[in-house]
């Protein structure tokens, strides 16, 4: 059962070479998108570790922009709320921020102040960690509000740039590793 879907979902993942830069070999998720089996897979897997783990979650909080495709589905799946971590100048009020590297630039990212409060249980996902800087800088931002970060989930785990080393101590789940 668990194998049968994680062989659905790396059926669905693209290799594209030289994207968005040479040399880079860029992972795609769009063919899981456009199997609904797939992305059922990919939520259910995620939901089985969260269950098993007896997580005690009180948010998701998905990371701009391929974070956003998964971390409302699993949210609404465990009935918690979900928040937006999103690049800069993209959300209204106040925010607070920090600046973060990735496999191919430098970018910074932002929280609504109010989107997360001291104490809060948080769960975070993504589609991929490569160099692991932006999980990493979110978890930085979760700190900065005082609340707890449980673990990070991706779809993709790209090895050996040895993202899972600069989370720390935070627990990564991830369903396929390249
Ligand atoms: C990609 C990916 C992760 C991040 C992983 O997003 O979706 O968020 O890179 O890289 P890292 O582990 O080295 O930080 P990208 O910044 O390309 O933005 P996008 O989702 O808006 O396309
Ligand atoms: N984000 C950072 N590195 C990536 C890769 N190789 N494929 C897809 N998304 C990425």
């Amino acid at each position: 059962r668990k194998q049968e879907k994680l062989d659905l979902i790396a059926q669905r993942v693209r290799a594209i070479p030289d994207f968005p830069k040479k040399g880079i070999l860029f992972r795609d998720i769009c063919p899981i998108l456009k199997d609904p089996g797939a992305v059922a897979a990919v939520i259910d897997l995620f939901e089985e570790y969260v269950r098993q783990t007896n997580l005690d979650i009180d948010l998701i909080v998905g990371l701009d922009a391929r974070g956003f495709l998964f971390g409302p589905l699993l949210a609404q799946r465990l009935g918690v709320g979900f928040v937006l971590v999103r690049k800069k100048g993209k959300l209204p009020g106040p925010t607070v921020s920090v600046s973060y590297c990735l496999e191919y630039g430098k970018a910074e990212l932002e929280i609504q102040e109010d989107a997360v409060s001291a104490g809060q249980k948080v769960m975070l996902i993504d589609d991929l960690l490569a160099t692991g800087g932006t999980l990493a800088a979110t978890c930085d931002l979760m700190t900065q509000k005082q609340a707890t970060v449980l673990g990070c989930l991706v779809v993709i785990e790209l090895k050996e740039l040895k993202g899972a080393e600069k989370l720390g101590t935070h627990r990564l789940f991830s369903l396929l590793q390249y």
